[in-house]
């Protein structure tokens, strides 16, 4: 922790005064709350819109009015090759090759997809590893994929029990799971950031591990894309799928992004396939045999829903404007700020969950409250009655997140004189 921190008004201004990156907060419409802007610290759930998204969702309400069907090849992103308008950014902020990301679909339908060619069960090697409690859509998932293919998820789904004392998971555990069960595993599948402790998990590791084993690799990505410093590439994973409406704020039920390594670019992959992922070159010649794409733009099924995908356009600028190592940077430090107020102004109200490693956690701590549910419960209504705004998660966790894209540190201190106000009532 860093021992220039201070909790006074002076010391915040001061700190959000020299930030480099304070100019992107104007870019964003910060919800307000009793005529002044609220504390949105929820970016981890849904991300704030950026001013930029009507501006290009305009332009493309323009272009159907203006072009109609035409507009698949007219106007300055004529939407045949929309994919590209994102490709650049998308491929900064995972640490991918151009040809390793698409954005298609939603994240639950990836997953499904993209296990359909990467878990591939056999006899000898049916089974998934996962962790225990899961965001329900990966527990769905995985169970219904097992059964799908005739195996059942009493066997075939190994889920790993945290190890560690606030309900983490050691990179440890993964590692003796792996040398107890590996011959038997088809497929390891584990999330970047945990949703619930706010965990980051070390993929080049886990994947170096897995292969190891000889199996296959793959990511949600849904608490960690915009958040970490991601290398997808060089982590070697085989696959990894994500959303665009946590930390990319690209606006409710926005597009999923999704992740296959080149070295599967033209592999023979089975697939379940459609039109759009037809190579360009022969895809309007209407065929009956299917062409892919090389690449993840092969597992595309249908033409891209372009009033879903713009928002992400604008997102995408701002991070290309800031780069995502001055994000991190920044991040680590507002992160850091809040953790050293939960813990020195906080303490016996609050305890984090969230590892205290910069490097084993994003811009998410995950706060436990100690006098229990009904307690908690009572302090995330406060909380919300005074215009901060986190997110609750049974039975006794509020989870903050200070984005760095348009969190102050101005955000955390005033969430730790609500969290006082309340105690003090
Ligand atoms: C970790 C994780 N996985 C999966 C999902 C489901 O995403 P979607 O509803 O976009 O398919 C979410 C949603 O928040 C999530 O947090």
């Amino acid at each position: 922790m860093d021992a220039s921190f201070a909790a006074t008004a002076a010391w915040a201004t001061a700190a959000d005064a020299a930030d480099p990156l304070r100019a992107l907060r104007d870019e964003f419409l910060i919800p307000s709350h009793a005529g002044s802007d609220g504390v949105y610290l929820c970016g981890n759930s849904l991300g704030l819109q950026p001013r930029g998204v009507r501006r290009v969702l305009d332009a493309e309400l323009q272009s159907w009015a203006e072009n109609a069907v035409e507009g698949h090849f007219k106007g300055t992103t004529p939407w045949l090759s929309y994919q590209a308008t994102v490709r650049d950014g998308l491929t900064e902020v995972v640490g991918a090759l151009p040809s390793e990301v698409v954005a298609m679909n939603t994240l639950g339908v990836n997953l499904h997809l993209l296990m359909a060619s990467f878990y591939r069960p056999t006899r000898e090697r049916p089974a998934i590893l996962a962790e225990a409690g899961s965001f329900p859509t990966d527990r769905y998932a995985l169970a219904s994929q097992v059964r799908f293919h005739g195996f059942d998820p009493a066997e075939a789904l190994i889920e790993l029990e945290p190890d560690e004392p606030h309900g983490t998971l050691s990179l440890a555990a993964i590692e003796r799971a792996l040398d107890e069960h590996g011959a038997r595993i088809a497929l390891v599948l584990l999330p970047g950031v945990q949703y619930r402790t706010g965990q980051a998990f070390d993929l080049k590791a886990i994947t170096a591990l897995a292969h190891r084993h000889g199996c296959m690799v793959g990511f949600d990505l849904a608490h960690a894309v915009g958040n970490l410093p991601l290398a997808l590439h060089d982590a070697d994973v085989d696959f990894a799928v994500w959303c665009h409406y946590k930390y990319l704020n690209a606006g409710p039920g926005a597009v999923g992004g999704a992740f296959v390594h080149a070295r599967h670019a033209r592999a023979d992959l089975p697939r379940l396939a459609g039109w759009w992922g037809n190579d360009e070159a022969t895809r309007f010649l209407m065929r009956p045999e299917f062409q892919p794409t090389p690449g993840a733009e092969g597992w595309q099924i249908s033409n891209p829903p372009i009033f879903a995908l713009a928002p992400l356009r604008a997102s995408l600028e701002l991070f290309q404007r800031a780069g995502m190592p001055a994000l991190v940077a920044k991040s680590r430090r507002l992160t850091g700020y809040l953790e050293w107020l939960v813990v020195t102004q906080l303490g016996d109200l609050l305890e984090v969950v969230t590892p205290p490693e910069p490097e084993r956690r994003g811009a998410q701590l995950s706060l436990r409250v100690r006098a229990g549910r009904e307690r908690g419960r009572a302090l995330f209504d406060h909380l919300v009655a005074h215009g901060i705004v986190g997110d609750w998660r049974e039975p006794d966790v509020i989870r903050v997140a200070p984005t760095p894209l348009y969190n102050r540190y101005a955000d955390c201190l005033a969430f730790t004189h609500a969290v006082q106000a309340w105690s003090k009532h």
